[in-house]
């Protein structure tokens, strides 16, 4: 039975507050609301609201997005309450791995560190594909054309060519208008062609160097960013409320129902963040009064902007108007001839989506670290920088996984691969309450989810109705990614670990 041995939350907690071997504890609660809200607000809002309402890959859910948001805020906040008592409790870097290795056992813990290199790492491929889409469009604003050909990827230039083929050059969206310019004019290496996005490389290569040297320096850095991506978004409210027409939101649901739920499904990814603020919870200096506010008020925060935005989004230009758009509020600002606007909210986009690169990057070394302290991974994933007294080793490899895929990868596919494991990863966050509610009532905890077992149940319902709104494919590939880990525990983990033998 040596898969479900659980660490003991005192051991747990006992590693954490080992300052001398562990990380600084700098964090406040203003630092924490704002790592989160620099982790939420990023290419959900400014990229993937344009598929969810213009249905890209699915239906369209067209104005009727706004209750996608909607149930998808609903959903968070259940896991949201559930993060917040787990992070309370267990203030550890490793976020859902730590709470489940003391709840639900090492294989459980395992697998969820394992898959949340889907949500880390590989949502962060996502976000460095969209920042070079508008990054490209913002320095077209400056008269300064950045080739294609080093702003996407290979397979997106084989569809955009196959599109052509089929339809011809005027059906392609302004995302394969760009693929197609790549398929037509890129230099070729050695009788390969050479079409990679180069862009989302400098930026994830930037951002790990800048991770390199110090948790409290990207802090700061990242709180004047959080301020300038919360104007953007209001930015854009102000300015397109004035353009709204209410025959725009006629039809309110073009896709029905299965539009709704596909759009909630695509636009959860603008969510995923404020869990990411519980990674940081051993480099705070009192995540148990901190955690929950920093938690719950980014998450609110968020859905009143995202709601207000999609309504003026949708308000402002037809809904399939918005097809095959990487940059949907840019595409709205222009259509009612504000390019002024269209591009003051494109280095905005640039902006905040950078700050979601470093809170993913700055997540993903520590969960590889936390694993790698209980023996799951290599010794090697572990080390601490003995000057910047930061995961070195882990952050370099992160930035390495994130930058050759963003090079390579199709943003659609990347985001419903994201969307998939971040929900399976609140899943066994919310089993893991109604778990260790029941065996360890007594415990203190500094914040409790209220309506046990309720909230956990809705938390989880609402999880799987997301994942299955996701296409079939989408499936296949999680359930592929899992076994590769399943694999490597049993092969690696299972005997290292620190609690065999
Ligand atoms: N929520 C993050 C974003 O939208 C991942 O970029």
């Amino acid at each position: 039975m040596d898969y479900f041995r659980r660490k003991p939350l005192d051991r747990i907690l006992a590693e954490g507050s080992d300052e001398a071997h562990g990380l600084k504890k700098t964090l406040t609660a203003v630092d924490l609301v704002a790592l989160g809200i620099g982790a939420i607000i990023g290419a959900g809002i400014f990229a993937t609201l344009g598929s969810a309402v213009s249905g890209s890959s699915g239906r369209p859910a067209g104005p009727g997005v706004v209750v996608s948001i909607a149930i998808t805020a609903v959903a968070c906040g259940f896991c949201a309450l559930c993060y917040a008592e787990f992070a309370s409790l267990v203030p550890m870097a490793g976020s859902a791995y730590s709470y489940s290795y003391a709840t639900l056992g090492e294989l459980v813990a395992w697998i969820i560190g394992w898959d949340l290199i889907l949500e880390y790492a590989v949502g962060n491929i996502a976000v460095a594909i969209s920042w070079a889409a508008y990054f490209r469009q913002l320095m077209v604003g400056f008269g300064v054309e950045i080739p294609a050909w080093m702003a996407t990827d290979y397979r997106s230039t084989l569809l955009a060519a196959s599109a052509v083929a089929e339809s011809g050059v005027a059906s392609l969206g302004p995302e394969a208008a760009v693929a197609w310019e790549a398929h037509l004019h890129h230099p070729v290496l050695f009788g390969i062609p050479v079409v990679c996005n180069l862009l989302a490389v400098f930026i994830t290569a930037a951002i790990t160097w800048l991770l390199v040297i110090g948790v409290k320096e990207s802090a700061r850095f990242n709180n004047v960013i959080v301020v300038l991506k919360l104007a953007t978004l209001l930015f854009f409210i102000g300015v397109g409320v004035f353009f709204t027409k209410p025959s725009n939101w006629h039809p309110f649901f073009p896709g029905g129902l299965s539009g709704v739920w596909t759009g909630a499904s695509l636009i959860f990814f603008a969510y995923i963040g404020f869990d990411a603020i519980s990674t940081a919870a051993e480099e705070c200096r009192d995540p148990g009064r901190d955690m929950p506010r920093g938690i719950i008020g980014s998450l609110v925060v968020c859905t009143v902007l995202y709601i207000a935005a999609a309504l003026v989004l949708t308000g402002m230009i037809p809904w399939d108007k918005l097809k095959g758009t990487a940059d949907p509020l840019a595409a709205a600002l222009n259509y009612v001839n504000q390019g002024w606007a269209a591009g003051v909210l494109a280095f905005g986009a640039v902006v905040a989506m950078t700050s979601v690169l470093l809170v993913f990057q700055l997540g993903q070394p520590r969960i590889l670290m936390a694993m790698s302290r209980d023996g799951l991974l290599g010794p090697w994933f572990g080390k601490i920088h003995p000057k910047y007294r930061t995961p070195h080793v882990t952050t370099v490899l992160t930035g390495v996984f994130v930058a050759f895929f963003s090079a390579v990868a199709n943003i659609d596919e990347i985001v419903q691969l994201t969307n998939i494991g971040t929900l399976f990863a609140f899943i066994l966050v919310a089993i893991g309450i109604l778990v260790l509610r029941k065996r360890e009532p007594e415990r203190h905890r500094s914040f409790r989810v209220p309506f046990v077992p309720w909230t956990p149940l809705l938390g989880i319902v609402m999880c799987l109705f997301l994942m299955a709104g996701l296409p079939l494919v989408t499936w296949w590939r999680f359930v592929l990614w899992l076994a590769a880990g399943m694999a490597i525990y049993l092969l690696y983990g299972r005997t290292r670990s620190k609690l065999a033998g």
